[in-house]
């Protein structure tokens, strides 16, 4: 048994390109980060159903942490030094922790470093990057070597060595790095994404999906699919959505409704981020929202007595002239407290403000997504979601 830290992860990503990016990690949980949870390790489970034919989609296997980090293996160089990334739809830098940073940083001495030295594919860049967080930043160098994701090999991926982590909080995450899948607008220094130098060497179709699997003590966490989207997740069809602005996938939501109350009446613009575990709201509706919910502020989380989750209103959330709607039982997240072994039935929902001209916008993270399946379909500039089956 491992003695972990949760993490909630809010990674919208703010600032143009060449201009600095701020990622939120959930600093009003800070109760939560604070409690410690017991875990068993998780095995991986390989999903065998796509061949390595070229062209076909090829699925990433996810581990889910606590319904609250997802993501998965990666390799860079050769001979291939392995990684686990976080798969961010709401960023699109690729970066893990250099070999090169200092013994004094914590989080990086915890995780798997990327040593240049002993790859015999890498080729120095060496042009200093930076990417803020609210707790600190991500500072280091670029690199470019050949990486593998899904038993697929990228040459010449350019990427960052952290040298200095952003913040202590990363000490305690499951992941090592992350790995931006967001549009290249948002890409700091305007390194070509992963996903944009796959295509430019014809490796998979446009597209990429997500299932997150919500039930955390299943050992397999969920799949990320590289060029397609995978049937065995979803029922019926996908509503699509049209990218409004290729930076953050984002695109515009019709109201939200709850116990009948309405909000982004008339409209407003959404984006779906893969690297935020609940979802976003701007905060000068959090309070209506959670009042509408029937959550109450305590210890600096938005509660519901346990026993009466299942009486809480749904989410309706109206995109594209259809219905998705979340239950309870979607966006309230159970915490447990490994040594009182308290329950706490928090709900998923946070305020977060993304300041114009980004913003501002709703953020519909690992919650929404958890129960839609989700594809990114690069090639039509657009976005589509479908019931995820249970
Ligand atoms: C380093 O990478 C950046 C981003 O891809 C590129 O613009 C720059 O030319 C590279 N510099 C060197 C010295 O290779
Ligand atoms: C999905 O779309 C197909 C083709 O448009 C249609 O025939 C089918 O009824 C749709 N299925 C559902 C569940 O809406
Ligand atoms: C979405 O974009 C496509 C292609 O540009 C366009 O034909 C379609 O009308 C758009 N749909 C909506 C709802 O705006
Ligand atoms: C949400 O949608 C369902 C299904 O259409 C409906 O029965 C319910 O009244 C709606 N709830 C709210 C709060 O709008
Ligand atoms: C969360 O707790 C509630 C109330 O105790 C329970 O009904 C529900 O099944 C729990 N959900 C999960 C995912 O464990
Ligand atoms: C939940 O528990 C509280 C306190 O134990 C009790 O007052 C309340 O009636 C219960 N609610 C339901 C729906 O059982």
């Amino acid at each position: 048994m491992l003695r972990l830290l949760i993490i909630l992860l809010i990674s919208v990503a703010f600032g143009d390109v060449n201009s600095e990016l701020i990622r939120i990690p959930l600093t009003k949980f800070k109760t939560v980060r604070q409690s410690f949870i017991e875990v068993g390790t998780n095995t991986n489970i390989i999903n065998t159903k796509y061949g390595p034919c070229p062209g076909n989609p090829v699925p990433e296997v996810l581990f889910n942490y606590m319904d609250a980090q997802y993501y998965g293996p990666i390799s860079i160089g050769y001979p291939p030094q392995t990684f686990r990334v976080i798969f961010d739809t709401g960023s699109a830098n690729l970066w893990v922790p250099s070999a090169t940073c200092p013994y004094s940083n914590v989080a990086c001495q915890l995780h798997n470093k990327y040593d240049n030295k002993k790859s015999v594919s890498y080729k120095p860049n060496g042009t200093a990057i930076s990417i803020g967080y609210a707790t600190g930043s991500m500072k280091g160098f670029l690199s470019t070597d050949t990486m593998s994701i899904a038993g697929l090999n990228i040459a010449d991926q350019t990427f960052a060595e952290a040298v200095t982590e952003p913040g202590a909080t990363f000490a305690a995450a499951k992941f090592d790095g992350i790995m931006g899948m967001g549009f290249n607008r948002i890409s700091i220094l305007n390194v070509e994404t992963v996903f944009d130098n796959m295509l430019k060497q014809k490796l998979v179709e446009p597209k990429f999906s997500f299932f997150l699997n919500r039930d955390a003590n299943d050992q397999y966490g969920g799949e990320m699919l590289l060029g397609g989207s995978d049937p065995a997740y979803y029922t019926g069809n996908f509503t699509y959505l049209n990218i409004s602005r290729p930076a953050y996938w984002q695109f515009k939501m019709d109201y939200m409704e709850v116990g009948g109350a309405k909000f982004c009446n008339g409209g407003c613009q959404a984006i779906c981020d893969s690297g935020t575990s609940l979802i976003g709201v701007p905060t000068a509706l959090l309070g209506p929202i959670q009042k509408a919910i029937g959550a109450k502020k305590e210890g600096g989380l938005y509660q519901v007595p346990c026993n009466e989750t299942s009486t809480l209103p749904n989410l309706n959330f109206s995109l594209g002239d259809k219905l998705f709607i979340l239950e309870p039982r979607d966006y309230i997240v159970n915490l447990t407290n490994s040594v009182t072994k308290k329950v706490r039935c928090i709900s998923g929902i946070t305020g977060i403000d993304v300041p114009w001209p980004r913003g501002p916008f709703w953020i519909l993270g690992d919650i929404f997504m958890g129960r839609f399946y989700t594809e990114f379909d690069k090639g039509n500039n657009r976005i589509g979601f479908a019931d995820v089956k249970r």
